[in-house]
């Protein structure tokens, strides 16, 4: 069994692969292998990835064990590393872990003492595979392929893990990215993946125009003060004047949670190119996918 800590690791064929297995479970298919211990350590809040992995995690007919991190003994000081040795000894084979805390899976004390398996239910501002794995089904089911699409990530990039994520898978299977959103928020990072646009640029050819959450519980008092969110909804925000400049066959994409009329108008959060709530439903067939692919 391996790891699942970053999308990037795997290669395309890897990749391409689990989107068909997780259309091909969406279809019907029968879930594969077998039947782990798991337990999904949420030390950051969640309603979608923590729901899905749950849901995913039953229909696979893996065993939960229910661990609340809150109620846990690191409220007493004990290491992430040695909570999780310690659920491992007590027999859980993999440990779903959403952290604040960016690349938590660095941060691991050696020692003798084996640890679960790990999958990165999204660590800080670093990584969220099983995001990035639902986006691109998502995006695959819709368009049948990811060659030459057009990709525009807006918004908080500096603070996403999701866009550090998907700008360098998308990147890598063949997809044009552009990135807008405030200046203070750009990243260096982006750089190899994208050129920053205004938003408003060249939008009517634009293919997936995904929308990233602002985080507030990221951003400095500083960052909070620079715009509200009127001003921001205005100037990085879907429209319905953007909305109907788009393409016939374009979508809208958002990861989740919405702040309603400050990244997408509240009346176009499920207008008929938004593929938001099909991303949460893709999300339990994706997250079966990985969970299936560490055996
Ligand atoms: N997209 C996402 O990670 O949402 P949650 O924080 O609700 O899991």
């Amino acid at each position: 069994m391996a790891n699942f800590l970053n999308i990037n690791a795997q290669s395309t064929k890897q990749i391409m692969a689990l989107v068909e297995r997780s259309l091909a479970l969406k279809q019907g298919a029968k879930p594969a292998g077998q039947a782990y211990t798991v337990a999904n350590l949420f030390f950051e809040n969640s309603t979608r990835t923590a729901t899905s992995f749950q849901m995913a995690e039953q229909r696979l007919g893996w065993q939960l064990i229910d661990i609340n991190p809150q109620n846990s003994s690191m409220s007493k000081g004990e290491s992430l590393a040695d909570t999780l040795k310690t659920i491992k000894a007590i027999g859980v084979d993999v440990a779903v872990v959403r952290h604040a805390q960016t690349a938590w899976y660095e941060h691991l004390d050696g020692g003798r003492h084996p640890l679960p398996i790990l999958v990165n239910a999204g660590d800080g501002s670093g990584q969220h595979p099983s995001q990035s794995l639902l986006d691109l089904v998502t995006i695959y089911e819709h368009f049948g392929h990811f060659q030459g699409l057009k990709i525009r990530i807006v918004g908080d990039l500096a603070h996403s893990r999701v866009a550090h994520s998907n700008a360098e898978i998308f990147q890598r299977l063949g997809a044009n990215i552009t990135l807008s959103g405030p200046e203070i928020w750009h990243d260096s990072a982006f750089e190899q993946f994208g050129n920053y646009v205004d938003l408003d640029d060249q939008l009517d050819q634009v293919d997936v125009l995904m929308f990233l959450r602002v985080q507030h519980e990221r951003i400095t008092n500083q960052e909070n003060q620079s715009f509200s969110a009127l001003q921001y909804h205005r100037a990085y925000g879907l429209t319905q004047e953007r909305y109907q400049k788009l393409q016939n066959n374009a979508i809208i994409m958002h990861p989740g949670p919405v702040n309603r009329d400050v990244e997408i108008a509240s009346d176009l959060v499920e207008a008929p190119k938004s593929k938001i709530f099909e991303q949460m439903t893709n999300g339990v067939y994706a997250r079966m996918a990985m969970l299936e692919s560490i055996q």
